[in-house]
């Protein structure tokens, strides 16, 4: 290395580290031997200090500290009070200032003072929602393969579970819900598909992104889907979760959740648009309506039938059993399910999912999904499901998951409703 080249380096050095670094030289004249300082780089007006050589020039000139100790007194008649060292912090053979940051995954790690001449690293340590463990596990061997999703990457565990979820802890009130019994004993078909029975009438599978609005999404889906099938395709059209997360805002927190009950009782009562009227923004937007004047105006659809102008459902049931399930879906249309999410679901890419011992098993939370068929594979039974992660997650946004054995507590929480449409659509 030239001694020019390595005078650059040890003011590129310095100057990334400008303020607080004072190189560790022995104090006595350098620029002040002959007291010559330059404008410009001259070889005149250079020094050798301990390996290199260095100028006393504007060049080289820094805040705090120069290659030449002495620079500030001799050139620019400054007294300058020297700072004490500093350590500084160091990753990967870069030096950090204090306040500076470096991301780690999903943490972020920041340089800070920790006495009077060391600055060190504190690092938060928080688990992330992509987990190593959880892929070589689960795909080392079972019933589902685990994949790394780019959408996940960087994001935290916890963010995970408030954002990519929503659902609030089931109320007293909302355990109540009225029970529903089919109780028929019919032949059940190995494999059922609402999308194969009905394909005009299924909603597509949403992207909710980072707002935790997955009960607005499942029952908007829900509503629409029985909406279409009760009405024979009167009433085919996507509801808008929007209208939700925007305008039933009593008890519910939009994108930082929502109560399931408190949702289908507004559904029930007041009533929301279509889509196209008030598409998905993915954040806690301000209401629009406010009468009927407005609704038309915004170019909503109104329901054909209705007394209404907005789409209204009756009250919801709860089924309780695999069979009440199996019935309702085949009968009447997808239903919404309440399922327990821990870490190894958001790697799901295919097969039939069930909870694994790979990756956080304490840190957990609600998700509120559609229930749309079932079927079974290599003797084991499952579930057809959609989920609101968009369609680039799992089977195109979809997943399977054990049924049977109230897998993921699954079958635990299942709603049905009935969609206020007049006897006019009545199937014959
Ligand atoms: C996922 O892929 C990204 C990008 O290739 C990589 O940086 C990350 O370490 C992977 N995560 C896991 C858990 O394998």
């Amino acid at each position: 290395m030239t001694n020019t080249m390595y005078f650059l380096f040890l003011c590129a050095f310095l100057s990334a580290v400008t303020a607080y670094w004072h190189p560790d030289l022995p104090p006595g004249p350098y620029c002040g031997i002959d007291n010559k300082c330059c404008k410009d780089r001259e070889d005149g007006c250079s020094h050798r200090i301990i390996d290199t050589l260095c100028y006393c020039d504007e060049f080289c000139d820094r805040y705090h500290d120069d290659c030449c100790p002495d620079y500030q007194k001799v050139c620019r008649h400054e007294d300058v009070q020297p700072l004490p060292f500093l350590n500084p912090c160091i990753h990967g053979g870069k030096f950090y200032l204090e306040g500076e940051t470096r991301r780690v995954d999903c943490n972020t790690c920041k340089c800070v003072r920790v006495s009077d001449t060391t600055l060190s690293w504190s690092c938060e340590n928080d688990p992330c929602i992509m987990d190593s463990d959880v892929i070589f596990g689960v795909n080392r061997g079972s019933s589902w393969r685990a994949y790394n999703y780019t959408q996940f990457q960087g994001r935290k565990l916890k963010d995970g579970l408030v954002f990519k979820l929503g659902t609030l802890p089931l109320s007293r009130e909302t355990r109540l819900m009225g029970p529903i019994r089919h109780d028929k004993d019919i032949n059940y078909p190995t494999h059922f598909d609402a999308r194969e029975r009905w394909p005009n009438y299924i909603s597509p599978v949403v992207d909710q992104e980072w707002c935790g609005s997955d009960w607005a999404i499942s029952i908007a889906t829900v509503a629409s889907d029985r909406f279409a099938i009760q009405s024979n395709g009167a009433e085919s059209m996507v509801l808008s979760p929007q209208s939700l997360v925007s305008c039933n805002r009593n008890q519910q927190r939009g994108c930082h959740g929502g109560h399931i009950d408190v949702a289908w009782n507004f559904v029930r009562g007041k009533g929301i648009v279509d889509e196209e009227c008030f598409p998905y923004k993915a954040a806690d937007t301000k209401c629009p309506f406010r009468s009927k004047g407005n609704l038309i105006e915004a170019g909503c659809r109104i329901p054909v039938k209705q007394r209404t102008s907005k789409y209204k459902v009756a009250p919801p049931g709860r089924l309780s059993n695999e069979r009440d399930i199996m019935y309702d879906i085949m009968d009447s249309g997808p239903v919404q399910a309440v399922m327990t999410v821990y870490q190894d679901f958001f790697h799901y890419r295919d097969g039939v999912y069930r909870r694994s011992p790979y990756g956080n098993q304490h840190m957990k939370g609600l998700h509120s999904v559609r229930i749309v068929g079932w079927g079974e594979e290599r003797g084991e039974k499952y579930w057809i499901v959609a989920n609101s992660w968009g369609c680039n997650w799992g089977e195109n946004g979809y997943f399977r998951i054990l049924r049977g054995a109230n897998e993921a507590d699954i079958e635990s929480f299942v709603v049905t409703v009935l969609c206020d449409v007049t006897r006019a659509y009545q199937k014959k």
